[in-house]
């Protein structure tokens, strides 16, 4: 560390006063302004704007991992550690064991949830929000699709339309409905990310629907929604599930829906084929 020999000495209370000095007290003195100085250095550094990396700079990540990004998390351990044994499903499983034993802890979805119902939005907008991002436990890679699939035969269509197009409106702001493109996306994107023509021709169809707020409150209430020590639970939505969710008898996976093949992939990740 360079030392500025004027300031330092200022510090002291000028020359006269570093004159009387001893030694000792010289060097412990400019111990303790180094100290400051560093403080200072390293408090401005946290202070700096974050640096978000490109898409290039991503891409070139593709090749120092053992997985691909796009992968559900009940099949890869993204933090490196090994799996765990997953606890058995019961026979006719609802939507609730799911939630408990192969969505958990299912935090984000629940925040999302809970604000939807606080901020007194549509039934059918809570539930979209419950369920918005839980098939990424299979999937990653174009989750709103894929978790629109998921729930389309058990829940109302306004719902599905509302997990199917969140995953488009997330990457355009919509400052009159209160959503700013978020700083997640700069750093899993890349600050220069464009979308995929997919992406961008769903979002002009959805902007001009008349459903286009049903997606839009899903990803309002995504901003919200990653607060690690909130406390949340099901239980608020056990009567929107009611009332909303077509639980089938046999048990989620066992109905023959076109999605129940989903739901046996979800229930069961290590069967082998
Ligand atoms: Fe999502
Ligand atoms: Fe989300």
């Amino acid at each position: 560390m360079e030392v500025d020999r004027r300031a330092f000495i200022a510090s002291l209370g000028g020359t006269a006063a570093v004159s009387i000095m001893d030694h000792e007290a010289k060097a412990e003195a400019l111990e303790h302004w180094m100290e400051e100085r560093l403080d200072e250095a390293v408090g401005q550094q946290g202070a700096t704007p974050q640096k978000f990396p490109s898409a290039a700079e991503l891409e070139a990540q593709i090749e120092t991992r053992s997985y691909r990004r796009g992968v559900g998390n009940l099949f890869v351990n993204t933090r490196g550690g090994m799996m765990k044994k997953l606890p058995p499903m019961p026979k006719n499983a609802t939507l609730k064991d799911f939630f408990e034993l192969r969505f958990a802890p299912a935090n984000h979805v629940l925040q999302s949830a809970t604000r939807a119902l606080k901020t007194g939005m549509s039934e059918e907008v809570v539930l979209a929000c419950l369920l918005h991002d839980v098939v990424q436990s299979m999937i990653k890679v174009d989750h709103g699709w894929w978790g629109a699939q998921l729930f389309e035969p058990y829940i109302p269509e306004k719902s599905t339309f509302a997990i199917k197009y969140h995953q488009a409106l997330r990457f355009y702001p919509d400052s009159d409905a209160g959503y700013e493109y978020p700083d997640q996306y700069l750093r899993i994107f890349g600050h220069d990310y464009v979308p995929p023509p997919h992406i961008e021709s769903t979002y002009k169809m959805v902007r001009n629907h008349k459903w286009y707020m049903e997606p839009r409150l899903v990803t309002v209430n995504d901003l919200y929604a990653f607060d690690q020590n909130a406390k949340v639970s099901l239980d608020p939505f056990t009567d929107i599930i009611g009332r909303h969710f077509k639980q089938p008898k046999e048990g989620l996976g066992n109905d023959n829906s076109p999605s129940a093949h989903m739901w046996r992939t979800i229930a069961n990740p290590d069967a082998p084929l």
